[in-house]
């Protein structure tokens, strides 16, 4: 029974510990420099991240759609989604600029909006492939206007 009570103290000490350490570092955060703040990476937000959604519009520009099918889920040509799935981001990025001549996919290497959204392109599928954005959501600013 005594076990179970030094147990239990010791628990509570523990917690009370990482409470303190979260306390600190709560208040160590509100109180950092500004310029750390700055640094800190952008967190991902979906579809309206604003390197996906111009990369969404680029994508409907550029019509990968017509060989890549609704969704870029397979016609033709395969699934680009199944492709992130299983693909690393330098694969990715070397067959969009690259393409494949021969098998029918052109290069993008040189296109100013691929060029300009090549990032944005490999994380709007990869949140595809990972099902953070579906096949028809759409950036809020798009859907508004009713373009693409
Ligand atoms: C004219 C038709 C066509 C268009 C337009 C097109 N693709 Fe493709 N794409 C293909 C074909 C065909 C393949 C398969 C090539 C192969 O078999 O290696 C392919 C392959 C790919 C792959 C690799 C898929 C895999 O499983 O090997 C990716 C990624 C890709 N395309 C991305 C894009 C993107 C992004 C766009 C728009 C910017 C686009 N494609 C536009 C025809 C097209």
């Amino acid at each position: 029974m005594w076990r179970a009570v030094d147990l239990a103290k010791r628990l509570r000490a523990g917690q009370m510990a990482r409470y303190a350490a979260a306390l600190f570092l709560a208040l160590s955060g509100e109180l950092g420099t500004p310029e750390h703040i700055g640094r800190a990476p952008a967190p991902f937000t979906g579809i309206d991240d604003p390197a996906v959604a111009s990369a969404w519009q680029a994508l409907r520009t550029l019509q990968c759609e017509r060989c890549h099918g609704q969704g870029y889920e397979g016609l033709s040509a395969p699934s680009i989604v199944e492709f992130a799935r299983t693909q690393d981001h330098a694969a990715f990025v070397r067959t969009v600029l690259d393409g494949n001549g021969p098998r029918g996919m052109p290069a993008y290497r040189g296109n100013p909006l691929v060029d300009a959204n090549i990032e944005g392109i490999y994380r709007y599928f990869a949140a595809r492939a990972d099902g953070s954005i579906g096949p028809t959501d759409r950036p809020a600013a798009r859907t508004a206007s009713g373009q693409g």
